[in-house]
């Protein structure tokens, strides 16, 4: 449900926004899921969309937009900076911008809720701006590490004051005179890297980023995309983009692709549930977002891509998801930022694969809305899943298809996506899986629950 400023000012800290106690769900075996599963638009590029929106001069037109409490949040930022952001009907969007050099000072403290990739882009868009913003979001964001883009943006000449080790509520005070930046990213990030870029586009001369490991692109796509002059280039320090400052954005349609990572949910939910077999149209496919889906192909899962196309400016296809027995993987630790959202999904699918699946190279797992390691290592274990905790990863000891015991209470720290992967494995396992909060759910897939059901997942609320 969306909330309003007013609800966060009521809401104590630890709690979402919206309804007012914890949500306590419980998923029940549910064999024979059949249907078509609608997934809404992609996060990223949602929050992309609105944030270049703002950015350009002139009207921007948006179709899909996920209506998500973590857009919702930005979307209202983009106003408090000057944007005229207009509702037209479900997931249709226009927002009238202000140009890059030209966002006005926000009068009030930006709440970002949940999101850190709402928080961090948006640090980056103004921090090249001669205007101070003070940001602040829920209990998970409050925890969550801002150094990691304030630290770059500094670079350029900006100022922040806030808690020690760099944790919200903070301050930022926008350069007055901004200089380019060439920065090596520290860890595999693209809030990092947008937030990098987003600064460099009110810098004079050229701001470059370099990544070891490419991560999602959608904010070089949507830069190229708004006539910015973007170079990327393979060097000996890995992956490099080049951003010329100042140029002039055009306003963009932007047509939402749907979400791969909120599609993983009821695809794994079909791969669990015995004789199921689910039609899962449009996803993105982006080869930065696609790791899961090739992980899922090695585990043996059986997933037709058909009707493969270009929508939006993204690769997209139709998914259909049969029932099927998975053998355990070792995944990769390079392919991590194409499915970082994806592992607590797939750690609760290796519970009920053939043998171990090993995932490694993945400790900024434990920077997520929750430490995802250690909420996703305890969910199994309440369930009778047998894992190894590694400082950066965890094995799964799969059990086989059908064998998932099941039973037991997950505690899910404000995260949504611990929320929906243990609800989805108790689809599949003997006895009920209860999560103790759903309500954050509604941060990034609100129709969840009515989506499921209308799979004929039987997800219910808990005593
Ligand atoms: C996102 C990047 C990822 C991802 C997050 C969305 C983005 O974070 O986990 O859900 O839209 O740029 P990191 O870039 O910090 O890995």
């Amino acid at each position: 449900m969306p909330s309003s400023t007013t609800d966060m000012t009521a809401a104590p800290a630890d709690e979402p926004r919206g309804e007012d106690a914890p949500l306590r769900l419980a998923a029940h075996a549910s064999p024979g899921l059949s249907g078509t599963a609608t997934i809404p638009g992609d996060k990223s590029v949602s929050h992309r969309a609105l944030i270049f929106g703002t950015l350009a001069v002139g009207e921007t037109r948006i179709t899909g937009l996920l209506e998500g409490e973590d857009v919702l949040d930005t979307a209202r930022a983009m106003r408090a900076f000057g944007a005229a952001v207009t509702r037209d009907g479900p997931g249709a969007w226009r927002v009238q911008g202000v140009g890059t050099g030209a966002l006005a000072e926000p009068a009030d403290v930006i709440d970002c809720g949940n999101s850190g990739t709402g928080v961090r882009l948006i640090m980056g868009m103004m921090a090249t701006c001669p205007i101070s913003a003070t940001f602040t979001g829920d209990g998970s964001l409050r925890h969550r590490p801002m150094g990691r883009v304030l630290d770059p943006l500094a670079l350029f000449g900006a100022r922040a004051v806030g808690r020690r080790g760099g944790l919200l509520p903070l301050t930022l005070v926008g350069a007055e005179a901004p200089v380019p930046v060439r920065y090596a990213t520290p860890m595999a990030s693209a809030q990092v890297k947008s937030a990098v870029l987003l600064a460099g586009l009110n810098a004079p001369g050229e701001t470059v980023v370099i990544e070891r490991e490419a991560t999602r692109d959608h904010t070089e796509r949507m830069l190229m995309a708004a006539g910015a002059e973007v170079s990327v280039s393979e060097t000996p320090e890995g992956h490099a983009i080049a951003l010329t400052g100042r140029p002039e954005l055009r306003p963009l349609t932007v047509a939402v692709p749907r979400d791969p990572s909120s599609a993983a949910f009821p695809v794994a939910a079909a791969l669990v549930s015995e004789g199921a077999e689910v039609l899962v149209p449009g996803i993105c496919l982006n080869p930065t977002r696609a790791g899961f889906y090739t992980t899922l192909a090695e585990m043996g899962a059986e997933i037709a891509h058909e009707n493969p196309r270009e929508e939006g400016g993204e690769p997209v296809a139709d998914l259909r998801v049969r029932f099927s027995a998975l053998a355990g993987v070792e995944v990769p630790p390079e392919r991590a930022p194409s499915m970082i959202d994806e592992y607590p999904m797939l750690a609760c699918l290796a519970a009920s694969a053939e043998g171990p699946t090993v995932m490694r190279g993945i400790a900024e797992l434990r920077v997520k809305e929750s430490d995802r390691i250690a909420a996703t290592v305890a969910g199994l274990r309440a369930n009778g899943v047998a894992v190894d905790e590694h400082e950066d990863g965890m094995t799964v000891h799969g059990r086989g298809p059908g064998s998932v015991p099941g039973g037991g209470l997950v505690a899910t720290h404000l995260d949504h996506r611990i929320a929906m992967a243990f609800l989805v494995m108790g689809l599949g396992a003997r006895a009920p899986v209860t999560v103790d909060d759903a309500r954050p759910i509604a941060t990034s897939f609100p129709d969840f629950r009515t989506l499921m059901a209308g799979l004929g997942a039987r997800i219910q609320p808990a005593g």
